[in-house]
């Protein structure tokens, strides 16, 4: 959804501002440019395509000494990489957009874009690009160059165009800012997107995302909606868009920087699948307590612990929604089960681009959750909006501290995955389902619906969880782990080329075989789709052939007769049949009737999501891997969506 990034101090901008970048690729890759300020003037380079054509381009010119000679001098820069939303990508409509003595790099939608564009143009503005951005470098600009006349200016010139410009802009926007008059400060300002300012000696810092900043510094603000943020070489000053000077202190962020680099895995994506066991393990960890004594046994017990999510107000609570986007809102569904299953309360899990337009009824007695992974995906925040406005408590489950949504929620569930950079979500949704269960088992016990010994069995099961993870992905001892990864990249070399492949199950196997569809497609293009299992005799089994393969998840032991059913309805019109499904009971219930069965360790039913996703997860970064993708950056997508 485009990366913004920001340098101003005493080094080279350029080499910090590609570091920058690079870790924001994930937010949009089909353009990339940089502004630097250097002796009273503004140096762009920007180039459709990868980060990596604009790297060769600056190396190009460095050695040929093109440009006025070597490398791209200036200390204070701006730079961007983009998902295309008005203008095709390239060259021109790449950014930074420059208007007279302006550069403005911009993440999210100016909507007001067409009738500020014929402002301009009647004001003498002539436009280079298709894009909404432009139009804020050349409001800017006019502010700037008639700064004098801007009511209620800032003493800051440059801020104080800005702020002017963001009282005609609407839509959503993370700006930067810089002048080729002022080589001294950078301007930010953000709303509706994310922006986050680096604090660092002599040095500051800009980005749409904490990875981008962790090799530079730990101390950063978020800015809030609506701020503006000016950056000087020894201090930031943060402003309300109004002027008023803002103080706060600022975060420490304890995300390890190497968790943001590849660590010898050639994707992001299989080092983020292999990272599972792990941040399963560090999402559970702090919610599981050991009391000794306690209410469910005489010498102690696991207990859950939600920190400070008072989930016991929510025991009377009519109804829980739940809100979220793509891959949150599998888990969003996984997570409706789950309520269900043991809180025994109903459930609704909407899509939040569905839900925020469909003026939905609401008790404020509901509980209200918005999954996301970022905590700024513009359709899950404005679902949680509207909620909160119509009374309800918000509980947010995401992985990103500081973030919009963690903000604005009255109660954050975190989620400790680390930092995930590859498009495709991996170990965010394994830990999102990882707190759900949490919750869920909480308020099923809070409500009385899930006896002592039941909850017992399943925290015991949740504490196994890890290991058993660990397993799927790497097999009981290292030649078993080598096996199993090699037969997943068997099926995915013999599979990889089918136009069609069909994932299906039921009650939660459902969600798995959403989620596993959403996988293929994101990032093989392969047209795959999910079906709840009992549902393929109503439509879908009419396009089934020889051609087609589907992905049965078997995890939920009542109703493996029915899934097998199914299972031979595909096998009956010459369809390849894959069972992921239990070591032991599942293997003997399906390998006679499957092409072939993948096992996995046995847990409790309704925790499976937790383990049966990850064998599609694999299937589909070594499907990609055949096809010759980039199972990291998948054409047209974006990680964080902050536009509608
Ligand atoms: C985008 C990404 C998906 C992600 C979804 C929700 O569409 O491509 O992978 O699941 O946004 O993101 P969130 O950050 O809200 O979990």
């Amino acid at each position: 959804m485009c990366g913004i990034a920001g340098y101003i101090g005493y080094k080279q901008a350029v080499p910090i501002l590609l570091e920058a970048l690079k870790k924001l690729e994930y937010r949009g890759y089909d353009s990339a440019g940089i502004a630097v300020v250097h002796n009273g003037a503004l140096h762009v380079r920007k180039t459709q395509g990868r980060l990596s054509l604009l790297e060769k381009r600056l190396e190009t010119e460095r050695l040929e000494g093109e440009g006025g000679g070597g490398a791209l001098q200036g200390s204070t820069g701006i730079g961007h990489t983009r998902w295309a939303t008005h203008g095709a990508p390239s060259d021109r409509n790449s950014h930074p957009h420059c208007a007279g003595k302006i550069a403005v790099v911009h993440n999210g939608i100016i909507e007001n874009y067409r009738e500020l564009k014929g402002w301009l143009e009647a004001r003498g503005a002539a436009f280079q690009s298709d894009t909404d951005t432009e139009v804020a470098a050349h409001l800017i600009n006019y502010y700037y160059d008639y700064y004098e006349e801007v009511p209620a200016a800032h003493p800051d010139r440059l801020a104080g165009a800005v702020m002017a410009a963001m009282k005609r802009l609407n839509g959503s926007y993370a700006l930067g800012v810089v002048a080729e008059d002022a080589p001294d400060r950078i301007v930010a300002a953000r709303k509706d997107s994310p922006l986050i300012v680096g604090l660092g000696e002599g040095e500051q810092f800009l980005a749409s995302d904490v990875p981008a900043l962790l090799s530079r510094t730990r101390e950063v603000y978020f800015l809030e909606e609506g701020e503006v943020a000016a950056l000087y070489h020894n201090r930031v000053a943060l402003f309300t868009g109004d002027g008023e000077p803002v103080t706060r202190r600022s975060c420490r962020i304890d995300w390890d920087a190497a968790a943001a680099e590849k660590d010898g895995y050639p994707h992001f994506m299989l080092k983020e699948i292999h990272e599972q066991p792990r941040a399963l393990a560090d999402t559970l960890g702090p919610g599981l307590r050991f009391v000794p004594d306690t209410s469910l046994s005489a010498i102690g017990e696991w207990d859950i612990d939600v920190g400070d999510v008072p989930l016991e107000r929510w025991k009377d609570a009519p109804r829980i929604v739940i809100a979220a986007c793509g891959t949150a809102w599998h888990a969003a569904l996984a997570a409706k089960y789950a309520f269900e299953g043991f809180a025994r309360v109903p459930v609704e899990a909407d899509i939040a681009s569905e839900y925020r337009y469909r003026d939905p009824i609401f008790d404020p007695r509901d509980l209200f959750i918005a999954i996301s992974q970022s905590g700024e995906t513009a359709d899950t925040l404005a679902a949680a909006r509207l909620a909160k406005a119509r009374g309800a408590s918000v509980l947010a489950i995401t992985n990103t501290r500081g973030s919009t949504l963690a903000r604005e929620a009255d109660f954050v569930l975190h989620t400790r995955a680390g930092p995930e950079i590859a498009v495709a979500s991996t170990k965010a949704f394994t830990t999102q389902l990882m707190a759900v269960y949490l919750a869920a088992l909480k308020l099923g016990y809070a409500r009385g619906a899930l006896q002592p010994s039941d909850f017992r069995r399943y925290v015991a099961a949740l504490r196994d969880i890890p290991e058993k993870a660990r397993r799927v992905i790497r097999g009981n001892g290292e030649s078993g782990g080598a096996d199993r990864i090699n037969r997943i990249k068997q099926y995915a070399d013999r599979y990889f080329n089918k136009t069609k492949v069909f994932f299906m199950g039921r009650q939660c196997d459902y969600a798995t075989a959403l989620e596993s569809a959403l996988k293929l497609k994101e990032i093989c293009y392969t047209h795959s789709e999910a079906f709840a299992a009992g549902e393929l005799k109503h439509g879908p089994i009419a396009l089934l052939d020889a051609e087609t393969l589907v992905v049965t998840i078997a995890t939920q032991r009542r109703l493996f007769d029915k899934v097998a059913s199914n299972v031979q309805e595909a096998a009956a019109r010459g369809a390849a049949n894959l069972v992921i499904t239990w070591e032991g009971a599942g293997e003997r219930a399906f390998e006679k009737i499957a092409t072939a069965v993948f096992p996995i360790p046995q847990t409790e039913d309704r925790l499976s999501p937790l383990l049966s996703v990850i064998p599609g997860q694999m299937f589909a970064y070594y499907c990609a891997v055949a096809r010759g993708n980039d199972p990291d950056k998948p054409r047209n997508l974006a990680k964080s969506v902050t536009v509608e």
